[in-house]
């Protein structure tokens, strides 16, 4: 038995299958229609399904409908990591099912409650089986004997029949085959026996010492439609010729089947109005804000910096990420610290992040290196975007110093996948500081290395690189200060629209103007505060116990966020955008405060 990864695992066992035939498994596919890159359609219970293997080999069954306007995704294309609907190009993660791009919002990463419903998959016996209303225990399969033919066994043709699955089953109880070794006999002299299970009947056919059995799962497709998926459980020496018995046998079954007279069966398959809610035990995405992962990898790919991979905890799929995301990782030592997911797109069955080793280390990045072993359990926020990646535009032009080339690997491996131009500048000190070597040889020629420059030499190369403003051209640059305050001013120099060029601070070294003294009123606490000079919004907040979380307390990461009511935010951080800042409904309250008397804000 094969199962697509992270898929729950069906139990043996002989508990009683449930009878309503939504909590039962049902197999909708065999796993030869899964074409690589190709996407499959059928129903269930007269639910649409569309179902497509990733090219990590996961096979992801999600209702066939694109939540934007509805259509098919069926219709829509595989690019072996997601599913592009084609209607207008929304595109959805494998295994999440989570949007990761609208078109027609470029700039701007999907909001996280875009998520199609999705279903577990395992493949078993040839088949792919899915439950449209999984029950808390995973029921077992419905069919044991099939769990009885070992590995030998032989898929039969499957078989469409237009009549509702209760009569299929009756009138298979009475099919007739004969077995290999007595394919010339007429199958009315076969001796047969039928054992009726639920949705799958089991027969044995037997012509003097010639015996076999088959198993015949039925597919409810909707009201009056079903498959007929058989299998036979042995491997005989001539295949063709068996199989050839069989799809006589069958498409005569079919035509008695759909000739009979029937009444509308009393237990008609319905459909769910609503939405499935799938078990933690499921491929469904958790909801909640925290995950626990577990340390699945660690590794060093250079000088003082590692890379983790961090795995979902019992099967259950992670939160949706987008290209440029991060997330807060609260580590045992009770800090929390943000780090650039460096996914490639599809993988969502682990977060990569890497971790640099900082000299100053207040036991963040000290703590991962030497503490986190593989096995470990961390708690990780979901994916957070201050980075959204535009991919409407001619060519898209990447500068990373040092560890600032985490975020944006993410964001070139999105452009890669979709054939999108760009070029990747990659400033190091020493080639042993160059980090994910993998993943810059899997881009190519366009990844341009600038080793061990000096401050000066930087400069020079930075303002060869942006010369030439291209039309429609976007830059994202993630380094040290130093280097994104330099790419900011050679870019205005150079003419570079000011919304053309995106930054990622790790570190704010804004000289922090702490003089202001105002007061702060709490709309939600009803409490008002003063914050003398000195002093800054989140250690006032936290001295009268209002809960707030922080991490760099620098202005440099957004954890600390709040929203603004009233008043007008005086920003020293690097972590909001210049559309944020002029906005004024946000404010990171380790460093922004106002230069007026007072502030209202939404705690
Ligand atoms: Fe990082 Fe305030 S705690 S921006």
């Amino acid at each position: 038995m094969t199962e697509s990864p992270a898929s729950p695992t069906p139990p043996g066992g002989s508990s009683t299958p449930p009878t309503d035939p939504d909590q039962r498994w049902h197999p909708v596919a065999t796993t030869v229609d899964l074409v690589p890159r190709t996407v499959y359609r059928t129903s269930l219970l007269n639910r649409e399904l569309v179902l497509w293997r990733a090219d990590d080999g996961f096979v992801n069954v999600w209702e066939n409908r694109c939540l934007h306007r509805g259509v098919r995704l069926s219709i829509g294309s595989n690019d072996g990591a997601e599913l592009i609907c084609r209607y207008h190009g929304w595109r959805y993660s494998n295994r999440s099912g989570g949007c990761t791009y609208v078109p027609a919002h470029p700039a701007d990463s999907p909001a996280r409650t875009i998520q199609n419903t999705t279903y577990p998959a395992v493949e078993h016996l040839g088949l792919i089986w899915t439950t449209g209303n999984p029950i808390d225990e995973m029921p077992p399969f419905a069919v044991p004997e099939l769990e009885a033919m070992a590995g030998e066994i032989l898929g039969l043709r499957n078989l469409p029949v237009a009549a509702p699955w209760q009569v299929v089953i009756a009138a298979l109880a009475e099919h007739r085959f004969c077995p290999p070794g007595a394919l010339d006999v007429d199958p009315a002299e076969a001796e047969m026996s039928a054992n009726t299970d639920g949705l799958a009947v089991t027969l044995t056919s037997s012509v003097g010492d010639h015996r076999s059995s088959a198993v015949f799962v039925v597919q409810p497709l909707e009201p009056g439609r079903s498959v007929v998926r058989p299998v036979l459980g042995e491997r005989p020496p001539d295949p063709i010729g068996v199989l050839r018995h069989h799809a006589t046998a069958l498409a005569r079954f079919a035509k008695a089947t759909e000739a009979r007279e029937w009444a509308t069966p009393t237990e008609q398959p319905v459909a769910l109005e609503n939405p499935v809610v799938l078990p933690s035990t499921s491929t469904a995405t958790r909801r909640s804000a925290l995950t626990e992962v577990t340390v699945a990898a660690k590794r060093l790919v250079a000088n003082h910096i590692i890379a983790l991979e961090l795995s979902p905890v019992d099967g259950v799929a992670l939160p949706t990420w987008q290209p440029g995301d991060h997330l807060d990782l609260h580590l045992p030592n009770g800090l929390i610290r943000q780090y650039s997911i460096t996914n490639r797109p599809g993988w969502s069955d682990r977060y990569r992040i890497g971790v640099k080793r900082e000299a100053a280390s207040r036991g963040g990045s000290a703590f991962l290196h030497d503490s986190i072993a593989v096995g470990d359990v961390l708690t990780v926020s979901e994916p957070r975007s201050g980075f959204p990646l535009r991919r409407n535009v001619p060519q898209t032009l990447f500068i990373a110093g040092g560890i600032g080339i985490t975020p944006l690997l993410s964001m070139a491996h999105a452009l890669s996948s979709m054939r999108l131009a760009f070029t990747f500048h990659y400033f190091t000190a020493d080639p042993a500081d160059i980090a994910f070597v993998d993943d810059l040889d899997y881009f190519g020629d366009v990844v341009k290395q600038h080793l061990g420059l000096s401050p000066h030499e930087t400069v020079a190369a930075l303002r060869e690189v942006l010369d030439r403003p291209e039309a429609g051209g976007q830059i994202y640059a993630c380094g040290p200060p130093p280097m994104l305050d330099a790419i900011r001013s050679i870019a205005a120099d150079a003419g570079w629209p000011d919304d053309a060029v995106r930054f990622e601070y790790f570190e704010n070294t804004t000289q922090i103007d702490a003089s202001s003294s105002f007061t702060v009123e709490l709309a939600r606490s009803a409490t008002t505060l003063t914050v003398s000079a000195g002093q800054t919004i989140l250690q006032v907040l936290r001295e009268h116990d209002i809960p707030i979380v922080s991490s760099c307390e620098q202005g440099a990461c957004g954890t600390c966020v709040a929203t603004v009511i009233d008043g007008e935010p005086h920003h020293q951080d690097v972590y909001l955008s210049a559309e944020e800042r002029a906005a004024g409904k946000l404010i990171l309250t380790c460093v922004s405060r106002t230069l007026a008397d007072r502030l209202v804000l939404d705690l």
